[in-house]
């Protein structure tokens, strides 16, 4: 039987528009995604203050924060506690955890307190067969136009990978500046997918070899070089 929870609790999708906002951070009042306009963002939530899981990744984060910086992707945190509390826990971060070699670890980017949960409602985080009165790890990376693009949820238990979630913000700026896909295990420099012939003469052009630098596997499935000096230097969009 659904929920009153249930109810209340929405699943913004991709191709969708970030749900608006505005809250309190630790950096501010903030007034989402507005105040992010023309950069990607990665909101992403955490279960609690103070718990393990997430300490390991908060110190990552903010660790990593230069290189999603390089990419014009600005991080947004949440959890369901208070500013006081998400003060402490940053203050206990940067002032005692050492970690993996990181230590004295500053985290500069917003973290969103929410403990009336209505932000975590707005965007699935909270998922009652996991946790009622915890947010799961969720990621949304919205882009530029304040447009959802990709989502990525972890239960409680599992810190996120990082490597994988910059790969996943470098192949969808990548896709947009160069109208391509990325195939399984994309790294930045491998060969990506051209679009699919759209026509019977172009998928004969393909299959004859007849397009520089195309290699086609079959006439849908066609892959170009683009290097990593491109993926790194995109050009410029609107
Ligand atoms: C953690 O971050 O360690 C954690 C938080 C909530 C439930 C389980 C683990």
């Amino acid at each position: 039987m659904e929920t009153m929870v249930d109810q209340m609790i929405s699943m913004p999708r991709i191709g969708e528009k970030a749900p608006s906002f505005t809250a309190v951070t630790t950096q501010g009042n903030i007034n989402f995604p507005d105040d992010y306009s023309g950069k990607w963002v990665i909101l992403f939530s955490h279960p609690a203050d103070f718990t393990p899981v997430c300490t390991s990744e908060f110190m990552t984060f903010a660790k990593r924060e230069p290189e999603f910086a390089a990419l014009n992707c600005q991080l947004v945190g949440l959890s369901i506690d208070g500013l006081y509390s998400h003060i402490a826990w940053l203050r206990t971060i940067k002032e005692k955890i050492e970690f993996k070699g990181m230590k004295n670890i500053e985290v500069k980017f917003p973290l969103i307190e929410d403990i009336s949960m209505e932000i975590a409602k707005k965007y699935g985080m909270i998922q009652p067969g996991e946790s009622s009165t915890k947010a799961v790890r969720a990621v949304f990376f919205i882009d530029p136009k304040g447009m959802i693009r990709a989502v990525i949820y972890y239960p409680l238990s599992m810190g996120r990978n990082f490597d994988e979630l910059l790969r996943a913000l470098i192949a969808m700026q990548t896709a947009d500046a160069y109208a391509i896909a990325t195939p399984a295990d994309w790294q930045p420099g491998d060969d990506v997918i051209v679009p699919t012939a759209g026509s019977c003469g172009v998928a004969a052009e393909r299959m004859a070899n007849q397009v520089d630098d195309v290699t086609c596997h079959d006439w849908f499935f066609c892959t170009k070089k683009l290097s990593l000096e491109q993926v790194n230097h995109p050009p410029k969009l609107n």
